[in-house]
């Protein structure tokens, strides 16, 4: 793992783009695979800043995204859809057909199956890759197998309760969502995990200076053969000889 222990959020999102951006203009038909949440906001936001930049093309560029919620339609303001629509789709050359997403509505189990099946058949140059406070990676939650793939699954109450603060209580967070699963993402050929702030700090410890066990799946990506982590000095105060990651 390469970590890296910048200064503030918008230190550790300049340098993921930097990294990002390498690949992006490297390879026209790069695969990508995409996280949501709040640390990306910033991610995408330098995406599409430098798309009306420097004109970095995303027409051939096809997306995968790591998860969706169960049973919310595509225009729901907070699916996973809507999101990557609002923060990047809709900003960016990016052709509709290239875009990958979770099937959450109907026949969940094919709809998996053929996700799957889509993953194997376009190998994902770059995973960007967010974590729980309680180390998940996708939706894959503690206790997921490391064999896990594309499924169905309960999201944890510290999920939902994290989550919450997009919803107007916890009982509209939906307690489901279909999530690639380890195995999927451990398939990237890269992967980079950024992470902000102290309410990271304990998964990120665990994830990097942990045992590698099912009870953190983070911890799995001390595997993965190229992994950059990107952190800010609040996610990474936990980190034993964090000093040393310190650019
Ligand atoms: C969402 C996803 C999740 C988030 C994680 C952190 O697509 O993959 O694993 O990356 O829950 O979310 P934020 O950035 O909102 O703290």
């Amino acid at each position: 793992m390469k970590i890296k222990i910048l200064k503030n959020y918008k230190e550790v999102i300049n340098e993921s783009y930097k990294v990002l951006s390498e690949h992006l203009t490297k390879k026209q038909d790069l695969v990508l695979g995409l996280a949501t949440g709040e640390t990306m906001i910033g991610l995408y936001g330098k995406m599409v800043d430098d798309h009306k930049k420097s004109g970095i093309d995303y027409s051939r560029i096809k997306t995968f995204n790591l998860d969706e919620y169960y049973g919310l339609q595509r225009n729901h303001a907070q699916s996973y859809y809507h999101y990557m629509n609002k923060h990047l789709f809709s900003k960016v050359n990016i052709n509709e057909k290239n875009i990958v997403f979770p099937n959450t509505l109907s026949n969940v189990d094919a709809s998996c199956e053929r996700y799957n099946l889509a993953l194997e058949e376009n190998k994902i140059d770059v995973q960007i890759l967010g974590i729980g406070s309680n180390g998940h990676i996708g939706f894959n939650e503690p206790k997921t197998s490391f064999k896990s793939k594309t499924r169905l699954v309960e999201l944890d109450k510290t999920t939902r309760v994290d989550n919450s603060r997009f919803f107007n209580d916890l009982e509209e967070v939906p307690t489901h969502a279909i999530t690639m699963g380890i195995e999927n993402i451990l398939n990237a050929k890269k992967i980079i995990l950024i992470a902000s702030g102290s309410d990271k700090s304990k998964a990120i410890s665990k994830a990097i200076d942990g045992p590698v066990t099912e009870l953190v799946p983070a911890s799995i990506l001390q595997r993965h053969p190229n992994v950059e982590v990107m952190i800010d000095i609040e996610a990474g105060k936990n980190l034993k000889g964090s000093m040393n990651y310190v650019k």
